[in-house]
């Protein structure tokens, strides 16, 4: 009997991505399918969405009435919505989309089987956007391991309810793994070659586990273990969150070189009044402080960040005061968004009376600003020794290899095909459009 063949498409963020990858292990693990990379070829077409701005949301539709032809050709195909637009419209995605087979949240994932077998049985829809916990990793199969990164989920949810996010209305409320669960997993990770992981989790600064002697421990302590890991030389984590950022956190910066030197600290506004309207629980004048303690515990260290630009009442001088952060900060490359109204935030119902013209220009400033400070820290990087991750062959071809700096950047390098996958030294010696050249340096031990 050959495969039945499931198709995927990912639409979020990291989270969903990884999410993705799990639902993809779970199909090909006990279910018997196999990937495919058309939609054409496939049994079970499942979209994994995102609703964090209406773009992402709408999106969803339109693929979904690109494909509506394909169930008409095979009408043994099955299709599936996952994910945050599905967990907040839950039913009324089967309203708009009749063909849509099942639909299923974001701690939901595991139960796809099942839900797709119960479809079979009563020839309905089937939709399960419940909340029940962090049950959803106690089903899931051991992780497949596709080159020397993976990530690993620590947490799920997110209970801090920014006024603009439907985050914690399509993921549910900030709930934690076990500590021995995400150790366990980081070693088997190790085990089968992994050396650099990214700890995920809306705020993984959140985090909150218990050690077998009932000692209670947050994330510094967490990438304390996970650093003393043989094997794991390289951890990253996504996203902290400012509110959050103890004095051991910062001071894990200093204890563990294993940690890279980029932090990813979304700020949203540089203007007091706007961060109190977003309910982000900080100040300006906090957050500088954070990269300061940050800066003098690994110097050097990039900060990247998330924008919003345009959020409901804000002028000219709150914008300016984002500005103004951005030069004295100096952000890596950072992402800036337009306000988007989410359904039933608190924030869709607040008076906005800038025009989208003002916000897209607002916005036009704020990238040309941190792209213009990205690109002065690559051309600072030239002439610096950076530790990459050798992650495969350059696209250009010609013997050279690619790697990633800390600062997440692509080096090509001339090197032998046994460096895959390990750490190495590099110099840098050139800035391309999207990447750095370099030379070998220092290679791994044992090599
Ligand atoms: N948990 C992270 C970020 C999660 S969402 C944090 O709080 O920092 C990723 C980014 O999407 C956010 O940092 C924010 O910049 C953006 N975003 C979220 N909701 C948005 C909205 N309604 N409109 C525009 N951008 C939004
Ligand atoms: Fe959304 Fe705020 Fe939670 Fe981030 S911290 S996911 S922006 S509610
Ligand atoms: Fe989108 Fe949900 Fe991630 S809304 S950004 S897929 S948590």
């Amino acid at each position: 009997m050959t495969a039945k063949k499931i198709y995927i498409r990912s639409f979020g963020c990291q989270m969903n991505e990884y999410d993705s990858n799990r639902i993809v292990d779970l199909m090909t693990g006990g279910c018997g399918y196999e990937k495919t990379a058309t939609p054409e070829d496939a049994d079970l077409i499942v979209f994994n969405t995102c609703s964090i701005r209406d773009k992402a949301q709408q999106k969803v539709y339109s693929e979904l009435g690109r494909i509506r032809h394909l169930k008409e050709e095979n009408p043994g195909l099955r299709i599936a919505v996952g994910g945050c637009v599905a967990s907040q419209e839950g039913r009324a995605i089967i309203e708009r989309a009749p063909f849509v087979d099942v639909v299923f949240g974001p701690q939901t994932l595991h139960r796809l089987p099942s839900l797709l077998d119960q479809c079979a049985h009563c020839r309905r829809s089937q939709v399960d956007v419940s909340f029940p916990g962090i049950a959803k990793f106690d089903y899931l199969p051991r992780p497949h391991v596709d080159g020397a990164a993976a990530f690993v989920s620590i947490m799920e949810g997110c209970s801090k309810f920014c006024t603009y996010c439907v985050v914690p209305y399509t993921r549910g409320q900030e709930l934690s793994r076990p500590v021995s669960d995400v150790i366990r997993e980081i070693k088997e990770l190790a085990d089968q070659g992994v050396c650099e992981i990214t700890l995920l989790g809306q705020n993984v600064n959140a985090y909150r586990g218990t050690l077998p002697d009932g000692e209670e421990i947050d994330f510094a302590m967490l990438l304390e273990l996970i650093s003393a890991l043989d094997g794991i030389e390289r951890i990253r984590f996504m996203t902290s969150h400012p509110s959050e950022f103890t004095p051991r956190l910062i001071d894990a910066f200093r204890r563990l070189p294993k940690l890279v030197s980029h932090v990813h600290l979304p700020v949203q506004s540089g203007s007091n009044r706007i961060l109190e309207l977003m309910k982000r629980g900080y100040t300006a004048e906090r957050f500088e402080e954070i990269v300061r303690g940050l800066r003098q515990a690994r110097p050097g260290i990039c900060i990247t960040s998330d924008f919003i630009v345009g959020f409901p009442g804000e002028t000219e001088e709150d914008f300016e005061q984002t500005m103004e952060m951005v030069e004295r900060v100096g952000f890596d490359a950072s992402f800036s968004f337009v306000y988007s109204p989410r359904p039933g935030t608190p924030a869709a119902s607040m008076k906005d009376d800038t025009p989208q013209s003002v916000k897209l220009e607002r916005l036009q400033r704020l990238q040309k600003a941190n792209d213009a400070r990205a690109a002065a820290i690559s051309e600072a990087m030239v002439g610096t020794r950076q530790r990459v991750l050798v992650t495969g062959m350059s696209r250009k071809g010609g013997g050279m290899l690619a790697a990633r700096t800390d600062n997440n950047r692509v080096v090509n390098f001339k090197g032998n095909l046994d460096l895959l996958g390990r750490m190495v030294e590099v110099l840098v010696t050139e800035v391309r459009v999207h990447t750095l050249a370099g030379e070998l340096a220092g290679k791994p031990a044992g090599a």
